[in-house]
């Protein structure tokens, strides 16, 4: 971490906060500020207190390593640069099944100095070390991050693990809950790899050796967040990217073998035949995840460096540290998702879409269905079968990232007859499919020409939202969206009092003036901020329930979910800022944020 701090000072991207502050809200709160900004910084925290506990740290807090596009270039590389030398070694021997594809990607790791050099004796995250009762969780500063938090996480941590016969080993990032009586929730999802192992373990009855690194070299947590099959061991990719093996040391109290760089490493055993409640924490989708059973680590020992540096990030609403590390994955995967969809051209994820709930995809478009076809074996593969919403361009489109010019090209193309619904594996964390991990998926095949002018009246937002109250009272505020394309968009709050298919079935009447129609409710939404209307109803829908069409018109709910929708799992709440805390910082000139960002970014 040492290295990282001096690399961030000397690219002017690091700020450093002396002030003495707590890690219960207020440390990540500075940090979830500050990487909102557009010239977002790193944070080292050199005074933390838990006030709570009463204590006083000695080591610094690192966060937003990851702060910008710069800060990626500097710990992993350029991220374009890097995709062209793996499509060029892909190209080499063309595999031909899709199995065969992955299974090259990993020679082709071996190529490239991915041979790790085993140290003998001790590392540099073993120069203190502690064991048994003196190795206490309680004593590394934890942020709790959120108010709601079920306590505090560490959430930057690489989580090594590996098969039951030890032939495949995983880096994985996972949160990890600290709980009082110095256990570690092992928040790994159900179709990860990690949780793979376990259940070997657990069939054999056998204890699970788990060992968790902390800071050392940023690229670890990059390569423990990449998206890669559970045959590829993740950590490999440091090797292929930097083209140096890494430096390993064997744990002192399990046999898995760790980066000696690390600042800390924690070291233990899962009872697999246990399982704590993990959570409720303020997820990465800008909702919290709820309290669910999870494995949980008994700690056998935590070594580390003399002098380390405790590396934490904030995960919420967008646009945050996830939004730069997953720009690069999504630089670096597109050569591997071409070996699926060849006549891929590019895609995007916007991080408002927080990466599973949405995709755009670039395609040459040859035949009819050519996009229906990538879009299902998009929903085929690994992680990005979790993607809920896809939406597919020709060649001729706009750079993806363009927004405004790309979503012309689109609304100028959506076809209400080409619209695909399905039903797939979406991420373990979307809270709005009716059941667990199973829901919807929507596809969007904009890769023909511009529709035919569809003959609709627009109205002003005043005269279409009076007509609208005048059928009903629970319409609040509305707003048009792109009225100069064929499928203008209004978006619409309700006071939310039953199903919103009956708001649609009401207001039929309006349909020649409306083409796509969104619905959002009032409390918590700002009509005026499409980036945050697209982060709600991307993660609020699930197109089997709460897509409605009726001849031209199309209708997305994007309304929070209950009763009324016969939905019966838990709806979260949304992760905000606690005032209080925010209201501090300001007045201790910590942040510097005025009203019109706070409602930007609807901190609260
Ligand atoms: C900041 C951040 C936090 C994450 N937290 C979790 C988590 O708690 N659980 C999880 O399963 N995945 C989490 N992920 C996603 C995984 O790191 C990612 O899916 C990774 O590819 C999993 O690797 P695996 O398939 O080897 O398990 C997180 C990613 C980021 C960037």
């Amino acid at each position: 971490m040492k290295k990282a701090i001096e690399l961030l000072k000397k690219h002017n991207l690091l700020k450093i906060i002396d002030d003495e502050l707590d890690i219960n809200l207020e440390v990540p709160h500075v940090a979830y500020v500050e990487v909102k900004r557009p010239d977002s910084k790193a944070v080292l925290f050199t005074n933390v207190v838990d006030k709570k506990n009463n204590k006083k740290f000695k080591e610094p807090v690192l966060m937003n390593v990851f702060c910008n596009e710069e800060a990626v270039k500097l710990f992993i590389g350029d991220g374009n640069k890097i995709a062209a030398e793996i499509e060029s070694l892909l190209k080499l021997k063309p595999p031909v099944t899709f199995s065969e594809k992955l299974s090259t990607f990993g020679k082709l790791f071996s190529l490239k100095n991915t041979i790790p050099k085993k140290l003998k004796g001790k590392g540099e995250c073993q120069e203190v070390i502690k064991l048994g009762n003196d190795a206490k969780l309680s004593d590394l500063p934890v942020i709790t991050t959120w108010e709601e938090d079920g306590g505090p996480f560490i959430t930057m941590g690489q989580v090594y693990t590996q098969s039951l016969n030890g032939e495949l080993k995983n880096l994985g990032m996972y949160r990890l809950q600290v709980f009082p009586d110095n256990t570690l929730g092992m928040h790994w999802q159900i179709h990860k790899d990690s949780n793979h192992f376990f259940h070997e373990y657990k069939k054999a009855g056998k204890k699970m050796p788990v060992s968790i690194g902390i800071g050392g070299d940023p690229m670890y947590i990059w390569c423990g967040q990449a998206p890669l099959p559970i045959s590829v061991f993740k950590r490999m990719l440091y090797e292929f990217v930097k083209n140096s093996p890494a430096r390993l040391v064997k744990s002192i109290t399990n046999d898995i073998w760790v980066p000696e760089d690390n600042d800390y490493i924690i070291e233990g055993f899962v009872d697999t035949s246990k399982l704590k409640i993990e959570g409720p924490f303020g997820d990465h989708t800008g909702y919290y995840t709820l309290e669910e059973e999870f494995p949980f680590m008994e700690v056998s020992a935590i070594t580390s460096k003399k002098d380390p540096v405790f590396l934490a990030t904030v995960v919420g609403k967008p646009p945050l540290e996830d939004k730069y590390m997953g720009y690069a994955t999504e630089r670096i995967f597109l050569p591997l998702l071409k070996t699926t969809a060849p006549d891929l051209i590019d895609y995007y994820m916007p991080e408002n879409g927080v990466y599973h709930n949405l995709i755009l995809a670039k395609i040459n478009s040859f035949y009819p269905g050519h996009a229906n076809q990538m879009m299902h074996a998009f929903w085929g593969v690994g992680q990005m079968s979790f993607v809920k919403h896809a939406i597919f361009v020709n060649n001729d489109a706009p750079k993806l990232t363009s927004h405004d010019e790309i979503i012309r090209y689109i609304l100028n193309r959506i076809n209400i007859e080409d619209i695909l619904v399905t039903k797939g594996v979406v991420d373990h964390l979307d809270h709005s499919s009716p059941k667990f991990a199973v829901g919807g998926k929507l596809g969007l095949d904009c890769t023909g020409d511009e529709i035919q002018e569809l003959g609709i009246t627009l109205l002003e937002d005043t005269e279409l939202l009076n007509k609208m109250q005048n059928i009903t009272n629970e319409i609040r505020s509305l707003k048009q969206y792109y009225k100069d394309t064929k499928n203008p968009i209004c978006v619409i709050s309700v006071d939310k009092k039953r199903s919103q298919k009956y708001i649609f079935e009401d207001l039929k009447p309006l349909f020649p003036h409306i083409k796509i129609l969104v619905i959002v409710d009032e409390k918590a939404n700002d009509l005026e901020n499409p980036y945050m209307l697209i982060w709600r109803v991307t993660n609020n829908i699930d197109s089997n329930r709460d897509l409605f069409i009726e001849g031209n018109t199309l209708c997305l709910d994007g309304t929070n979910k209950n009763s009324f929708d016969n939905f019966s799992r838990r709806w979260p709440g949304d992760v905000n800022c606690t005032k209080e805390v925010i209201d501090s910082l300001r007045s201790r000139k910590i942040i510097d944020v005025d009203d019109e960002f706070i409602k930007k970014h609807q901190l609260y």
